[in-house]
């Protein structure tokens, strides 16, 4: 045990749940109490219950003792929503990993809050059906972040987020006590949908143990396009020219060419240099309705100016065309070393405009503003890298950021389409949500966690 920790109260915990559900290594107490966001932490100690009750009595522990608690998935988010510091105990529900139930004729999955993403996709696909949320980070990242989180992704533009899957959910408050919320049938009206106020509340208001998620048939079909344009624009427009042919992809994702070059750096795919902007384009359904989609797409694409485009059929060619999207976000890092990233969303309508604002901001302010993400959905990802060992380099950044976020706020927009508030956010959260908004969201966390005990000081400001 760590002598800097009060043993005392590491020794209660460790006496009260079962051997190996407490970590109080300082290595383990500080790889578990920092997430995405990159920013320093530690905690008390860590607890990785295998069950529902072993959730309870840990919050019932920390409600007597008036400590407070840091639900965790995987932790990737990047807002620091996951983020804990050395009073707290760190909750990691990644060890209640089972797939509870799997009911094709109900259409729904029943889950433990810590298994993966893409482990349910993958499950649900053997059984001939589909759970459309899809963030980048379905791979790694838990359900039970995903619904704290209300993650989005890459299919949102057509399939909607993870908060339009959540049917139930099984939650231990913060005095400990579990309540069972929404449930299993496809559609219920019945009170408050309390269920629904847990989804992207960012572990502030409960610990999910149990996720009852709505399927759906998986589509027979999945066919890919790979579409470069000669300017920076080309890509959005084209974006617009697909959704007005009357298609709705289920992705639609923007590159500018920055971002291009990155990825091209980090998975080896080449481009043209001569290509300013890059849209991926994937559809679903039967064999003909893709067919006849993608004809579609290819005649709005060419209308829009489009150089080339390009077909992925089979997996591997599917595969292939996904390969630079897919390793964007840590590309960014690895190429430049720092960067700032935001994911902005404007109505759709205001897209381009808002992209050519925000870089042009951004160039004023002596940073640079590299643009990708899901143009369906007019959310993209905003990184601005900057080079820590040069001066200045950060504040043109933070300068570059701000003016960003009120250009999205300006043309009617949301600091934040996907990745939430987190502890990075949360002063920002008040140039979106009015003060009587604001006062109505903490007299809600007052209802359900009185003590202010579950993962304080995230999402809500002062
Ligand atoms: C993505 O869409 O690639 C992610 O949400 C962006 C990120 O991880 O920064
Ligand atoms: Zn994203």
């Amino acid at each position: 045990m760590d002598p800097a920790c009060p043993f005392s109260l590491q020794d209660e915990l460790v006496a009260l749940l079962p051997p190996g559900r407490v970590l109080t290594d300082t290595g383990d107490r500080k790889l578990l109490a920092v997430d995405a966001s990159k920013l320093d932490g530690d905690c008390l100690a860590v607890v990785r219950p295998k069950t529902e009750s072993e959730v309870i009595s840990t919050m019932k522990f920390a409600a007597a003792r008036g400590i407070s608690v840091v639900p965790r998935g995987a932790g990737t988010s990047p807002t620091g929503s996951a983020l804990a510091h050395g009073s707290q105990i760190v909750l990691d529900l990644s060890a209640m990993n089972r797939i509870i139930d799997l009911a094709p004729r109900d259409m729904v999955a029943v889950v433990e809050p810590g298994v993966m993403c893409g482990d349910l996709q993958s499950a649900a696909e053997a059984v001939g059906m589909f759970y459309p949320p899809d963030p980048a980070s379905a791979k790694t990242s838990t359900l039970g972040g995903n619904v704290a989180t209300c993650a989005g992704g890459l299919r949102a533009v057509k399939y909607g987020v993870t908060r339009d899957y959540v049917l139930g959910l099984r939650v231990v408050l913060a005095d400990g006590r579990a309540i069972e919320v929404g449930g299993r049938p496809l559609k219920s009206v019945v009170g408050y949908d309390l269920a629904r106020l847990f989804v992207g509340s960012e572990g502030t208001l409960g610990v999910l143990t149990q996720i009852t998620l709505k399927l759906i048939p998986k589509p027979a079909r999945t066919l890919t396009l790979f579409a470069t344009f000669r300017d920076f624009e080309g890509g959005l427009l084209g974006a617009d020219a697909i959704l007005g042919a009357g298609i709705l992809p289920r992705a639609l994702e923007y590159m500018d060419a920055d971002v291009m070059k990155v990825a091209s750096a980090v998975s080896g795919v080449s481009f043209d240099p001569e290509v300013r902007s890059a849209l991926l384009i994937e559809v679903d359904g039967s064999e003909a309705s893709c067919r006849e989609d993608a004809g579609t797409i290819s005649q709005a694409l060419a209308t829009a100016g489009a150089a080339t485009v390009e077909q992925g059929d089979d997996t591997e060619a599917r595969d292939r065309l996904w390969l630079a999207r897919r390793s964007i976000s840590t590309g960014v890092l690895q190429v430049y070393g720092a960067k700032r990233s935001e994911d902005l969303g404007v109505p759709r309508g205001r897209l381009a405009e808002a992209v050519a604002a925000i870089k042009s901001a951004a160039q004023s302010e002596g940073a640079i503003c590299l643009a990708y993400g899901h143009a369906g959905d007019a959310n993209l990802h905003y990184n601005f890298p900057f080079n820590p060992s040069v001066a200045g380099a950060k504040s043109a950044v933070d300068r570059a950021v701000q003016r960003a976020t009120a250009i999205a706020l300006q043309l009617g927009g949301t600091i934040s389409g996907e990745h939430g508030i987190g502890l990075k956010r949360r002063e920002a959260m008040r140039a979106q949500v009015g003060a009587y908004e604001l006062d109505l969201m903490r007299k809600i966390k007052t209802v359900f966690d009185p003590q202010g005990i579950l993962n304080p000081g995230k999402m809500l400001p002062e």
